[in-house]
């Protein structure tokens, strides 16, 4: 049987990815891993806590990831989307436990040989962690079972540049070595969390919720819902982080996927961040390295969005 790590900077998707694992099967979650990126990793590890001691899984450990970028670049603010402290403005009561003195990357590295074969990191963060955890101990890309990617668009534009998806754009170099190393990578891009929606009217019903975890996550939806009715010209947030979760532990359906080798540009120019799939499928060759062989996933079961409140609900 699997055993997963989530490895995130918390965020108000990135609490609805908590919360789906919590909901779906939370004796499997070995690990929280935080990282920079919607917020510094100090707050998102704070809110990591929070969110687990007040679903009662305050035993589940938390581990401190990278601060910033390879190259130092970022540290953290998707403020405008998450707000100030990643959780839509709604303070969260704090949790009587601190996080692990063992660094993210360690524990990567401690798990995979601990559970070997059966463990599967979801990442849904800019990712440092693994990056620095593959150069810590190359041999652990053998030794997990599978790592599912939120990131990257791949014929869907960008959201953070014109090309280039927020948790890879944030670190394109950690992600070229992720994407690049003898890891099993699913790749759930933009293409396919653009499509599946919450709304409005999805986040009251979580307010009303009996149980503290949807209540809340309810009310930090509303300021989530705001940057994203302007992009989408309705009340109905994407769902990114949860939809990589339910993939990973199997609930959802793929539609449409491509087995392809991936790139990450890494240049100064202004495709930095890309993530570049051969979908060539007509013309390309037989791919002759596997270990350059990821799957994207380009288009998943509607109506997720319904499934998602069900499991929160539950
Ligand atoms: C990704 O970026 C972050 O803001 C979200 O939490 C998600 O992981 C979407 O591009
Ligand atoms: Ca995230």
């Amino acid at each position: 049987d699997r055993r997963y790590l989530l490895d995130c900077d918390t965020g108000i998707d990135d609490a609805l990815a908590l919360g789906y694992l919590l909901a779906d099967n939370a004796d499997a979650l070995v690990a929280v891993t935080t990282v920079f990126g919607n917020v510094s990793v100090g707050q998102a590890t704070q809110n990591t806590l929070d969110l687990l001691a007040i679903a009662g899984h305050a035993d589940i450990p938390v581990h401190v990831g990278a601060a910033s970028s390879l190259d130092g670049a970022f540290s953290g603010s998707a403020h405008r989307v998450h707000g100030a402290n990643g959780f839509g403005g709604v303070e969260l009561e704090r949790s009587p436990v601190d996080a692990s003195a063992e660094s993210a990357p360690a524990a990567i590295v401690r798990l995979a040989h601990e559970h070997a074969g059966r463990l599967v990191i979801i990442a849904v963060g800019p990712l440092t962690n693994l990056a620095i955890a593959l150069s810590l101990d190359p041999s652990i890309a053998e030794l997990i079972d599978q790592v599912v990617i939120m990131g990257g668009a791949v014929l869907h534009p960008g959201n953070a540049t014109p090309v280039g998806e927020a948790n890879i754009w944030h670190d394109p170099e950690a992600a070229q070595r992720v994407l690049g190393s003898n890891l099993r990578v699913v790749l759930v891009p933009l293409d396919a969390t653009m499509r599946q929606r919450l709304t409005a009217a999805d986040a009251a019903e979580l307010r009303a919720a009996p149980g503290r975890i949807p209540r809340l996550i309810g009310s930090a939806l509303e300021h989530y819902l705001s940057f994203y009715t302007g992009v989408f010209g309705a009340p109905e947030c994407a769902l990114h982080d949860p939809l990589a979760v339910a993939l990973a532990v199997g609930e959802e359906q793929v539609l449409r996927s491509a087995r392809t080798t991936l790139a990450v540009d890494c240049s100064a120019g202004p495709a930095r961040g890309m993530t570049v799939a051969d979908l060539r499928t007509s013309y390309r060759g037989p791919v002759d390295r596997e270990d350059e062989v990821n799957v994207v996933v380009l288009e998943t079961a509607e109506g997720f969005g319904a499934r998602l409140l069900q499991k929160l609900l539950t």
